[in-house]
């Protein structure tokens, strides 16, 4: 049986990376196509090196642009890809315009495809993502399944029961693997933090692309900041985005305020680890921080994720940050959130999904 796996993004990596362990353990052979929409070093080549994962058996380069021009670039080349291939199963991950264009070029070739990460549903068609995760759930043959919402979702949406399994949380698998490697970093010594620190991580256009909604934002994180020292670890994107609004000025002034440049697996998992609270508008990160019991605040109106806030967790405050005092102030008064890890985290997703193909096939 031959797989091949789509990547693209760096939220794709570390999904991907226990699909090919698993597979490997299991004699099947999968081979890794990387789409090239993230192409920084930071962005991709740490992860490969970091997640013991082979060279991509092909390199697409189809680089940035709009969406229209990222998604059509990886849809053509993936064709070409497939065709010549002729793979038995495509796997697409997650929610990025890599994983809808495998999807739809896998499909229209008769090639049995699966989504790992399906049904998660934010009801917000504004974010891309949700379009992405819409088209790629109604379009695959079998849809892995992270959190019992996601089944609920794909049956309102009237996918039949037979092609939806809950099988747990690929990025939970790779995050158990590392642990302890990622422990050995101690980023909070290296980078000199002190003892209590907060995490921060922000890339979504909702939260920073209206400059208005920004500095709402930048003033809510100026007031956190002076209760607990932020660390923020710049994507590329927001990076640009606060430059061009005059805003990267603003943030640096506060005093416990710490910017970095995107970090590596290993290295943003042992900060995450000794820190307080992390505070994001990433989907992968509301998972991680509740697998670890780690408090998160979500700097969203919405999540796709709700386990992630039944579990008990993670808090929503708002693209704008509005409710961020109230999500904080108990993590400052040493009153955190309990948080359950959910059913089926436990490091062994990819197993699972790989033995469910397998059967497929007798
Ligand atoms: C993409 C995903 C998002 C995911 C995020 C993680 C889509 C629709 N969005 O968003 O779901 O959470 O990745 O990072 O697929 N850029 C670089 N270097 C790179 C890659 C991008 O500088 O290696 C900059 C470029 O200016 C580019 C911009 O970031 O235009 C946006 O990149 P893109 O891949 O379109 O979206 P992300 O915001 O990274």
């Amino acid at each position: 049986m031959k797989l091949m796996t789509v990547t693209g993004a760096r939220p794709n990596f570390m999904k991907a990376a226990p699909l090919y362990w698993a597979a490997e353990q299991a004699g099947v052979d999968l081979q890794l196509i990387h789409t090239g929409q993230h192409y920084d070093p930071g962005m991709s080549q740490v992860f490969f090196d970091e997640l013991d994962l082979p060279k991509p058996h092909r390199h697409l380069e189809v680089g940035s642009g709009t969406h229209a021009q990222v998604t059509s670039r990886c849809l053509e080349r993936l064709e070409t890809v497939f065709m010549e291939e002729r793979p038995d199963w495509v796997l697409v991950v997650g929610d990025v315009n890599s994983t809808v264009a495998g999807a739809l070029a896998a499909v229209k070739l008769g090639i049995p495809t699966a989504h790992i990460e399906a049904g998660l549903r934010s009801f917000d068609r504004q974010m891309p993502e949700e379009i992405n995760r819409i088209v790629t759930d109604a379009v695959s043959d079998v849809l892995f399944v992270t959190e019992p919402s996601g089944v609920t979702n794909l049956v309102n949406e009237g996918r039949s029961k037979e092609i939806i399994h809950l099988v747990g949380n690929v990025m939970i698998d790779t995050m158990f693997r590392y642990l302890h490697l990622a422990r050995a970093r101690k980023m909070q010594k290296q980078l000199d933090l002190p003892q209590k620190y907060a995490v921060l991580t922000l890339h979504r256009p909702s939260n920073v692309d209206r400059e208005k909604d920004l500095d709402e934002l930048i003033s809510h994180l100026a007031w956190a900041q002076e209760r607990l020292p932020i660390v923020f670890p710049i994507h590329p994107r927001t990076r640009a985005v606060l430059n061009q609004h005059n805003r990267v000025g603003n943030l640096e002034k506060l005093p416990n305020f710490y910017i970095t440049g995107p970090m590596g697996y290993l290295d943003f998992l042992s900060l995450m680890l000794d820190s307080r609270v992390v505070l994001t508008d990433s989907g992968g990160i509301q998972e991680e921080t509740t697998a670890l019991g780690i408090p998160c605040i979500t700097l969203r109106d919405n999540t796709e994720r709700p386990i992630t806030c039944e579990q008990g967790g993670n808090k929503l405050a708002g693209a704008r940050g509005t409710k961020l005092a109230d999500a904080l102030n108990p993590i400052l008064m040493g009153k955190a959130p309990k948080t359950d890890r959910p059913e089926l985290w436990d490091g062994r997703a990819a197993e699972r999904i790989i033995q469910i193909l397998l059967q497929s096939r007798s």
